[in-house]
């Protein structure tokens, strides 16, 4: 059961606001009964109509992308660059489920259902994020221990994370690690590697909670499995 003028705004029919204010006008009908009492719930069972338009509820769509470097996690861009939603098919108005850097790759989920996206971006959720990290420099034993115990950004401290996989190049001086953290402050990755001294070359998002790049390439995107969509909410609730 969904609230009535969030149905209708969904359907793309007009804002949240203005669904509130038809409702209280005695424009909606549900079932064909007028309701003017905006805590009204439905169920997409009924048929709701406004100044006598049919309502055709949206349906839910998750997709996960595979988000190349140069482009914006943001709906649309000031400076006009390429966002992600010039990547996958956008009749439903949907939107990228927190962000990745203009510069980061990999995994990106894109929904237009509010509920789970605010239920995966809430801080209290416990969905893992790895990683794939390129740095300068060597990374040592006591830096990484450091960084999974937690570090300082902006005067709180991460909670824990685990660093592995580390090797070094020593050609290039660079280094590679995975690692897996549950939050998602702005730059968070790039930001705990400063604190122990190491630039950021590259960063790939390469697993969000039980989703992968498994069988994708940059740009590709896919619809979320069902049971991918489970496991992330049971992850997160748990
Ligand atoms: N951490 C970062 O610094 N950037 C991202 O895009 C994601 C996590």
């Amino acid at each position: 059961m969904e609230r009535l003028q969030k149905v209708i705004a969904r359907s793309g029919y007009c804002s949240r606001r203005k669904a509130e204010e038809l409702i209280a006008a005695g424009k909606v009908t549900v079932n064909g009964d007028t309701v003017t009492l905006l805590g009204t719930k439905v169920s997409y069972a009924d048929t709701v109509t406004v100044n006598g338009t049919l309502i055709e509820p949206e349906e839910f769509v998750y997709y996960v992308l595979y988000k190349p470097e140069g482009y914006v996690s943001t709906t649309d861009d000031d400076k006009g660059r390429k966002t992600v939603l010039d990547l996958v098919p956008n009749e439903k108005r949907i939107y990228p489920v927190g962000r990745l850097d203009y510069d980061t790759s990999g995994v990106l989920l894109l929904t237009n259902d509010g509920t789970f996206a605010n239920l995966m971006a809430s801080p209290k959720h416990k969905v893992d994020k790895e990683y794939l990290v390129k740095m300068k420099g060597f990374l040592r034993k006591h830096e990484s221990a450091q960084l999974a115990k937690g570090v300082v950004i902006d005067g709180h401290k991460t909670r824990r994370a685990v660093i592995k996989n580390v090797t070094y190049h020593k050609q290039t001086e660079t280094s590679f690690c995975h690692i897996i953290i549950r939050e998602g402050k702005y730059h968070q990755v790039k930001r705990m590697f400063e604190t122990v001294g190491h630039e950021v070359i590259t960063l790939k998002r390469v697993r969000y909670g039980v989703v992968t790049l498994d069988g994708m390439k940059k740009g590709e995107h896919r619809l979320l499995k069902p049971h991918e969509l489970k496991q992330l909410r049971h992850m997160a609730n748990s």
